[in-house]
């Protein structure tokens, strides 16, 4: 088949939930993807804020493979040989104590949102509702919707879950505003990935600790985009010395491999979920589970975090210079290896140029484009990209 039977097959056969980009992808190399014409692009999207670890790691795919060979699924009637490991390595990462996987991050956020519910409902406090911010994004099923602020997502699925009310992100008295003696969790991004890129400030993260703790609210973290590294600490929320009461992750934590994962505290964890409260199939299945045991021993032995530190510092002066240079580039924003570049225009025009110049990268709202590349570029790479961005920039002059 060529690269236009495939787009042609996917149209006439798919329901159509998305709108693609005319590119048909077959293989990946380091931080370079090859389409079926063996054009080769710069992947500065990583699947979404996923591969992390680029394309290709060997020793994670032996790993695989050997997995794949012994046992994909048992589901969670018995025990696995990989399951166990794989949670350790995420309560030891996320400096949690309890781990429940899920198979991708939307689900992992209905978890989350249960287990909070369920923890009110067992200490019989009578809380049920949810405050979350503006520009949030938390996925797509009912309950993840329901925390999700974009109106254009949630309008055709109206009435979601009630009770939810949405503050205004880095504004503590917003918060405040919307706290009651209902409120059994504060949900959000320490940074905000497709709400634009937005930043958690300090006194945002310790104001909302302090009204949890203060309050008896319990509160989420979702660190499904921007976790696992891509800040420059594991878990975002760790770099504010802010330790939440439930971390949401799932992206990178399988390198590719569908997972999901909500880890808690002792604390909660003895009184939220018990056997029949929660439950999936694949959870934490072995080949899920080798992909996040290695994923996790592959970042800590090659200390990808200060290598992330590292290139992110690169980043962001190759971005200034940017903003600088271009008067329609307004602004950068983020950190580590999840930066984006507001422009005073719709970033579509720009995205489809790069494409041309062989360069993946993807918008965050309307006027941001969003940098989440494989944790695993080099300053060669980060070269490379800002010369192919200049190009798609002179495109839409
Ligand atoms: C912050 C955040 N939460 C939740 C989700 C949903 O995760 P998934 O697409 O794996 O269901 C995403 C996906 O982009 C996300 O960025």
């Amino acid at each position: 088949m060529n690269a236009n039977e495939y787009m042609q097959a996917t149209e006439r056969n798919l329901v159509h939930t998305y709108n693609r980009f005319p590119v048909t992808l077959d293989r990946g190399e380091g931080v370079y993807l090859y389409d079926t014409e063996g054009k080769k692009y710069l992947d500065f999207a990583a699947g979404i804020a996923v591969s992390g670890l680029g394309y290709g790691n060997q020793e994670l795919n032996t790993v695989l493979k050997e997995q794949i060979d012994k046992l994909m699924h048992s589901s969670n009637l018995y025990y696995n040989t990989a399951c166990g490991k794989a949670a350790a390595a995420l309560k030891r990462i996320t400096r949690m104590d309890r781990v429940f996987f899920t198979n991708s991050g939307t689900e992992a956020i209905e978890g989350a949102l249960k287990a909070a519910r369920k923890y009110a409902w067992k200490k019989k406090t009578g809380r049920f509702q949810y405050i979350a911010m503006q520009d949030s994004f938390h996925g797509r099923s009912m309950g993840a919707l329901s925390v999700t602020e974009h109106e254009a997502y949630r309008i055709p699925f109206e009435p979601l879950i009630p009770g939810v009310g949405f503050a205004q992100f880095n504004h503590l008295d917003s918060v405040k505003k919307l706290v009651t003696d209902k409120t059994c969790a504060i949900i959000l991004e320490p940074l905000q990935g497709e709400g634009g890129i937005n930043m958690a400030t300090q006194e945002f993260m310790e104001g909302i600790r302090k009204i949890c703790d203060e309050e008896g609210i319990l509160m989420i973290c979702d660190e499904i985009q921007c976790g696992m590294a891509r800040t420059g600490s594991m878990f975002a929320c760790q770099s504010y010395g802010v330790k939440p009461d439930i971390i949401v992750m799932a992206k990178a934590i399988g390198s590719g491999v569908p997972v999901g994962a909500f880890a808690m505290t002792e604390s909660v964890a003895e009184y939220s979920l018990e056997p029949g409260d929660h439950g999936t199939t694949y959870g934490g299945n072995p080949l899920v589970c080798a992909a996040v045991a290695k994923t996790v021993e592959i970042f800590e032995k090659e200390d990808i975090k200060d290598h992330v530190n590292e290139m992110g510092a690169y980043l962001a002066e190759k971005l200034d210079e940017l903003v600088n240079d271009y008067d329609m580039v307004l602004e950068r924003r983020g950190t580590g290896l999840i930066q984006g570049l507001r422009l005073n225009r719709p970033v579509g025009e720009l995205i489809k140029e790069a494409l041309k110049e062989g360069l993946l990268i993807i918008s965050a709202r309307s006027d941001v484009i969003r940098l989440v590349p494989p944790l695993v570029i080099e300053k060669e790479h980060v070269d490379e990209m800002i010369d192919k961005l200049k190009k798609a920039l002179k495109g839409i002059l």
